[in-house]
């Protein structure tokens, strides 16, 4: 990664591209749409969270002056690294320059040019090499005395405390990333022993340990996020009122790192076995260990309190609808979060004590003022999937007998039960086939909860093991070929105009063109897209573009689109998806889309969507949480904002990418059930509910096979059963291998079987400009890859290219 990271290239970009509209560069380079800037501030603003308000010390009053501590106020981290993060925004808040300001409130000036003169004579590093950011920076030093004395012209202080981590970059359990250092501590302890009121500002992209937050005597705790551009300014609204408090978590927070159930299974070199199995945050907490829980998913405080009123759940054809009254019982204005968990009976299966079904959010209510918010789910999306067939139904989602008991409230642990559906005996809401697997001779304990005397008992029992031949699957399955006709003159532009079919224009293709649109353009930051592009695809050959199969640039997202020229930094995807307002996530996209035109991207490489399994890895700043219900809503907005004017999101990283280290190496053993209940379940509910399309495959192995390889995962669930009719795409560069069930295929004839159509951006070896010949190699060979299937793969590609109807 190490080359082709240091910077973003630009490359030479001839007129001729210029002229042909596929550079699109506005002249003002720091154009971004009118109101990304307020929308980005709202989106930082109502992300936040406030852990703790001690007194109601929160909002502060106006005209409050505050001594502000921490380098951070400064250096501030706006974003994650890497990809990920990698824009270059026209501007970016800081704190201390958000406060300066604020016509609310002032900041301590002595105190506030002391640090700026010490961070400009301890500058951070400026562009430390691909992978070796830094995890935080080192804090000025402050003597008691020196902190007494800021006390003395104050009686408030806020101390921020930053950290980062990204791709490649795990969190480490260690001081200055996972934990405080010693200079952080030693700051706390004097800054809350010297002042009346210290707020403490988190500014994270990655849940760390917060025990601290209640060791020390601080009144207020903003959990911040990484806010993007507008990180300063959001956490001005939120100190000041201007916007209420109102963000709720997305993964627990637990009291010490290794309470976590990961914990021990997670950062493997070669492979991490998921023996928690469903069991991934507050599901583990809820069932197992409510007392190892320091802030509950779901939670946040607001400036104001309300009251729910949940008079009971209706059941009707399947459909469960529960009206939730909420009342603004406090003083000021304010929006909240209702959330609807199930408690499924254990059975046989054993399910975790909360299950997240149906959350929405208020409007701003005023005091006195209330709201009714209609909750309703599927009871069916609430069924657990048997892959042991212990309940007689092997490889189906089932609702066991028994009760379901529906609980309503602003955070998994006060929610209360306001009904109960019953399900008198158990009911098979689909059958599906057997995927992906644990190898047998991979199998390992993994956790199961089962109904005792006194409570929820932990089990570890063996996970099943994959049974079915994906040899005899795919063969059942290979596609019929068109016959070929050869060049007729047909035009990609006159199948858009209805004048051809898709698969007359796809038959006029020869070999060379369909190897050619089952790869991008070989390199990052292609001569066929925007400068800084990730990379093109589609057109790639002068013969497919005389054609009319115009070349797609590819950008990466989340938090922006990642070009030479300058863009908008949005809030990480953690921040965004802890307003739990899909629609204003949705908005926020929406602009993002008109910038992706303005600038010349066709395809964002975002939502990120894989689930936050444990708190260390490096990307969770850009995933949204460790539950896949508000990771799905969430995925679907950014999709539907995205997806407009024929642009296309790319939801990633299908699937179970789960950490950075070796992350083109490692594999994610996991059973079948864990995967479909949790770790394929926002892709679910993502292409279900808005249909992306384009979709990234992982970069590590699933249960033994590699994402980019995974027939299992892209042709049985996502195309089969899900109905994904987009293109797939790779991570960018793959692992070689040989298709242990077709020894005929390797690399990327072993990946087009799988129906990953794109290799990304292309080449085999990083340095060269050319494929290694794979995929044709087998080609009309015995075993070998079939013309039907080049062609379905070229059909996808050009499907989405057609989407796309900007001009050529
Ligand atoms: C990342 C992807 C990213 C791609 C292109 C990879 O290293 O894992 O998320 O979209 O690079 O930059």
């Amino acid at each position: 990664m190490i080359e082709r990271e240091a910077g973003i290239g630009v490359a030479a970009h001839s007129t001729d591209q210029l002229a042909q509209g596929r550079v699109q560069l506005r002249s003002d380079d720091r154009w971004i749409p009118d109101g990304m800037g307020e929308t980005c501030r709202r989106a930082a603003a109502e992300g936040i969270v406030l852990l703790k308000n001690d007194g109601g010390l929160l909002p502060v009053a106006g005209s409050a002056t505050i001594a502000v501590f921490g380098r951070v106020q400064q250096d501030y981290f706006t974003v994650g690294y890497g990809s990920g993060g990698d824009v270059r925004p026209p501007y970016r808040w800081n704190l201390l320059d958000a406060l300066r300001v604020s016509d609310v409130v002032e900041v301590d000036a002595p105190l506030a040019e002391r640090y700026t003169a010490w961070c400009a004579e301890n500058p951070v590093e400026a562009e430390p090499e691909w992978g070796t950011w830094p995890r935080s920076h080192p804090e000025m030093p402050l003597s008691a005395d020196e902190v007494t004395a800021v006390a003395a012209r104050t009686p408030l202080a806020l101390v921020v405390i930053g950290r980062s981590a990204g791709e490649a970059r795990e969190q480490a359990l260690e001081p200055g990333s996972f934990h405080l250092t010693d200079d952080e501590r030693t700051l706390l302890e004097r800054v809350t022993a010297a002042f009346e009121h210290t707020i403490a500002v988190v500014d994270t992209g990655n849940v760390i340990d917060l025990a601290w937050t209640q060791e020390y005597d601080l009144d207020a705790v903003l959990l911040a996020w990484q806010g993007g551009m507008e990180s300063g300014r959001a956490v001005v609204d939120v100190l000041t009122g201007a916007v209420p408090a109102g963000g709720k978590l997305t993964a627990t927070i637990a009291e010490r790192y290794e309470h976590y159930p990961t914990a021990g299974h997670f950062g493997g070199h070669e492979h991490n076995e998921y023996v928690e199995d469903v069991y991934v945050g507050y599901r583990y907490f809820e069932t197992f260990a409510p007392e190892r829980v320091l802030y509950p998913f779901g939670f946040g405080l607001s400036y104001t309190s309300f009251d729910l009123r949940a008079p009971g759940a209706t059941h009707d054809a399947g459909r469960v609808v529960v009206p939730v009254e909420v009342t603004n019982t406090g003083a000021r204005s304010g929006t909240e979060v209702v959330q609807v968990y199930v408690r499924a009976p254990h059975g046989l299966l054993g399910r975790p004590a909360r299950h997240l079904a149906a959350f929405a959010k208020t409007r701003s209510l005023a005091p006195g003022e209330s709201q009714t918010l209609e909750l309703a789910f599927d009871l069916d999306d609430v069924a657990a999937y048997d892959d042991a067939g212990v309940t007689g139904h092997r490889s189906a989602f089932v609702l066991e007998a028994g009760g379901y008991e529906v609980l309503v409230g602003t955070d998994v642990r006060s929610a209360r039960a306001c009904g109960t559906v019953e399900v008198p005996e158990l009911r098979v809401v689909r059958r599906l086939s057997e995927v992906a697997a644990v190898r047998p001779e991979h199998v390992f304990d993994r956790l199961v909860a089962r109904a005792g005397d006194d409570g929820t008992l932990a089990e570890h029992r063996p996970v099943p093991v994959a049974t079915v031949s994906r040899r005899d699957r795919v063969t059942a399955n290979l596609p019929k070929p068109l016959d070929r006709t050869g060049d007729l003159g047909i035009t990609l532009d006159d199948v858009a105009g209805g004048h051809a079919n898709l698969d007359t224009f796809l038959a006029q293709l020869d070999d060379d063109e369909l190897e050619a649109l089952s790869r991008g353009d070989y390199v990052m930051d292609s001569a066929l897209g925007a400068p800084g592009n990730a990379g093109a695809l589609g057109g790639t050959v002068a013969s497919l573009r005389a054609k009319g199969v115009r070349a797609l640039t590819t950008t990466d997202g989340p938090a922006g689109i990642r070009l030479a020229t300058h863009t908008s930094l949005l809030p990480c995807g953690t921040a965004l998806a802890s307003t739990w307002n899909p629609d204003l996530v949705e908005r926020l996209n929406t602009l993002l889309a008109q910038e992706m035109e303005a600038k010349g991207s066709d395809v964002l490489l975002a939502p990120g969507m894989n689930i936050q399994r444990d708190p260390l890895c490096g990307r969770n700043f850009e995933y949204f949480s460790e539950d896949p219900l508000l990771t799905g809503r969430m995925g679907a907005a950014t999709v539907r904002g995205i997806q407009h004017a024929g642009l296309a999101a790319c939801p990633k990283h299908f699937a179970a990418n789960n950490q950075e280290t070796n992350r083109e190496h490692h594999d994610s053993r996991v059973s079948e059930r864990a995967l479909r209940e949790i770790y394929l379940r926002g892709f679910e509910i993502c292409v279900t509910e808005a249909a992306p399309r384009t979709i990234m495959t992982s970069y590590n192995k699933i249960n033994g096979t590699w994402g980019h390889y995974h027939h299992d995962l892209v042709t049985t669930v996502l195309r089969g059963e899900w109905g994904f009719t987009g293109a797939v795409m790779t991570d960018w560069w793959l692992r070689e291998a040989t298709d242990p069930d077709f020894p005929a295929l390797r690399n990327d004839a072993y990946r087009v079987r799988a129906q990953v159509d794109v290799n990304m951006p292309g080449a085999w070896d990083r340095d060269v400009q050319s494929g290694d010949g794979s995929l044709l190699e087998s080609f009309a060979r015995p075993d070998g890859i079939t013309l039907g299937e080049l062609q379905r793969t070229a059909r996808n590609v050009l499907r989405l290219v057609l989407s796309n109807p900007r001009p050529a």
